[in-house]
């Protein structure tokens, strides 16, 4: 697919994050969107964008149904600090019936297609969704993340999202400097941390990480050798696309095989 060339001059590439962040609001405005699972990095974004705007900015999570109870305990301290709304969005009623009809609850722990399976649909299909309101959005990807984000760029085209902008502001930092801005500034961050778990996406796939792993290796610890992405950020090819369409096809309600009515 050809893409429409953007219209916009693209910030410095030597630009500082609250300039990158700056330069998005005001280049985007309503069409622009931060985001965020409250990890680090989205908690330090959410500071940044309410020094320069106050509540004035659209921030949205996808409220997978299968969070923390401590992410939940974040979200209302994140609201009353900064006065922000945050959108929850949620997966498709329809679609997560019938994957748990079908799979039942606790699927991804069967195979890496029935994992991905629920992250498409509690996460991936939800970003899709809200993401095709928008002409850009904010994550708080960094390079130094284990996984396949080294070559994270802090403006890009996002080509998996029909070409909109997308931001990683905080591309270039280091965890060191995420958790030095939090701690400046006194931002809320995770209760896990405290706990050991250096990565938290959903309660039932993320554990802690034992000295020396990697910092993802508690996200769906299970798994060997299947890359640790749910697909939010980097799509799925081959063999594995091929399995979860397979998958996709009975669970959507269009298609799916059994009775409703
Ligand atoms: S994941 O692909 O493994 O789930 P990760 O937890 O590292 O991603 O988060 C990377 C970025 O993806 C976050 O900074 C945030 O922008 C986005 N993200 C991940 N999970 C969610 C979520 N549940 N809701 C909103 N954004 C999310
Ligand atoms: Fe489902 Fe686990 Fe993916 Fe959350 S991280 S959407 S519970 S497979």
């Amino acid at each position: 697919m050809t893409l429409p060339l953007p219209k916009f001059t693209w910030p410095r590439s030597d630009a500082a994050a609250q300039e990158i962040l700056g330069w998005a609001i005001d280049e985007f405005g309503s069409g622009l969107a931060i985001c965020t699972s409250f990890q680090a990095s989205g908690s330090v974004i959410l500071d940044m964008a309410a020094r320069l705007v106050g509540g004035d900015i659209n921030v949205f999570s996808i409220d997978t149904g299968r969070l923390h109870e401590e992410t939940y305990q974040l979200i209302s301290q994140i609201r009353r600090r900064y006065g922000i709304v945050i959108e929850l969005v949620p997966p498709d009623a329809d679609e997560l019936g019938s994957m748990l009809t079908l799979h039942g609850p606790n699927l991804f722990y069967e195979s890496p297609a029935k994992r991905k399976l629920c992250c498409e649909i509690r996460k991936v299909r939800p970003l899709q969704r809200r993401l095709a309101t928008l002409d850009a959005w904010v994550t708080g990807l960094r390079r130094d993340q284990d996984g396949g984000r080294e070559r994270t760029e802090p403006v890009a085209i996002d080509e998996e999202h029909g070409g909109i902008v997308k931001l990683a502001p905080l591309a270039g930092w280091s965890n060191e400097q995420v958790f030095a801005y939090a701690r400046e500034r006194d931002v809320p961050l995770h209760p896990l941390y405290a706990q050991g778990y250096p990565s938290i996406g959903c309660q039932p796939c993320t554990r802690k990480v034992e000295a020396g792993e990697d910092s993802r290796a508690g996200r769906w610890w299970w798994e060997k050798d299947v890359d640790k992405e749910c697909g939010m950020h980097l799509g799925m090819r081959g063999q594995m696309r091929r399995e979860v369409d397979v998958l996709l096809d009975e669970v959507l309600p269009a298609r799916r095989p059994f009775a409703v009515k």
